[in-house]
């Protein structure tokens, strides 16, 4: 009970910081990983399930046509291996491909690593009632701490699963090193499994980020109304504008938030003056190119083996081998 408060506390006071720093600095930012609180999650969930949100269908379309191909790929040597799943969420198509591999008497041990108990306890009442036969060992941790003690404890083959183009809230040098760091820790054999958004015509990807109803806009607004209400900030909503927007040679799509007017808000004792469409910049969303993906799995110690597409060519889930 006390070490969770105590974590709580620590957490809180490194999202202060870094907002402090965020908005003390020239060009204003907030980080996209503080979108994640309760309210975000959930509106994330939404996010998922809108039509303009083309990348969870065109993931999933990816499992439900490519399930037994994947687990021949998972499955190589008739060997029981570990399927690590990097920030699962409630799972929805990790399960398409975990009843695939049961189904065929697959034997392995699902362990999500997740830095939310919650989240992982709420996925294990999930899948407990779907899938009983599932041996599920989820981790609460640092994704690295947690391949760390994988790689020298069991001699199990590793696959890591990491969907949902997270990999697109990197900047180019954040994703360099988060694959490499993967790559230290695999062994030869192991694969990295990672869903990717592609780039495509800006029009289609612009509008999953301006959906018709707002709910992204909704989406952003709430890391403000998060900061009024776990850190005392006192931001008028009403005043910022949602401005997501897209570069197709970078392949970046950027959300900020703008100041309507000019505006002062106060925060932990300090004032942040904000002129009149200034803007937070507040998340990166890349695209990549299947030849930049190429590119990073090479540059991280990885060789392609297969690359998989949904119907569309929207989204990749490219799976990397250790050689
Ligand atoms: C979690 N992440 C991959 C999403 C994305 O597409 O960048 C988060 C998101 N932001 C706005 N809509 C969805």
């Amino acid at each position: 009970m006390f070490e969770t408060i105590e974590k709580e506390i620590i957490k809180n006071k490194q999202f202060l910081t870094d907002v402090l720093d965020g908005l003390s600095s020239d060009s204003k930012h907030i980080s996209s990983k503080y979108f994640y609180d309760k309210k975000g999650d959930a509106i994330f969930q939404q996010i998922m399930h809108m039509d303009e949100y083309y990348l969870t269908n065109a993931e999933l379309d990816i499992f439900e046509s490519h399930k037994s191909e994947i687990a021949r790929i998972f499955f190589p040597e008739q060997q029981p291996f570990n399927l690590i799943e990097f920030g699962a969420g409630d799972g929805m198509k990790t399960k398409v491909l975990l009843k695939e591999l049961l189904n065929h008497e697959i034997p392995f041990d699902y362990v999500p690593i997740d830095i939310s108990q919650n989240a992982l306890d709420q996925l294990h009442q999930s899948l407990t009632k779907e899938m009983p036969d599932l041996s599920f060992k989820g981790i609460q941790g640092d994704y690295f701490e947690v391949l760390n003690k994988l790689k020298e404890s069991n001699g199990r083959r590793n696959v890591v699963l990491f969907l949902g183009s997270n990999i697109g809230n990197f900047t180019n040098d954040e994703a360099q090193s988060f694959t490499s760091n993967i790559s230290n820790k695999l062994n030869p054999g192991d694969l990295l499994f990672i869903g990717v958004d592609l780039k495509k015509d800006p029009k289609k990807i612009l509008l999953a980020y301006n959906d018709s109803k707002g709910i992204t806009a909704e989406f952003n607004y709430n890391l403000l109304r998060r900061i009024n209400r776990e850190l005392g900030g006192n931001f008028d909503v009403e005043q910022f504008e949602h401005h997501p927007t897209y570069d197709p040679v970078t392949g970046e799509c950027k959300s900020a938030l703008l100041s309507k007017i000019e505006q002062e808000v106060e925060l932990d004792g300090q004032t942040f003056h904000f002129a009149e469409w200034e803007p937070i910049h507040t998340e990166i969303s890349r695209k990549y190119s299947l030849k930049q993906l190429h590119q990073l799995a090479k540059k991280s110690g990885f060789e392609v083996k297969k690359d998989l597409f949904d119907a569309n060519q929207y989204f990749v889930d490219s799976i990397w081998e250790i050689v």
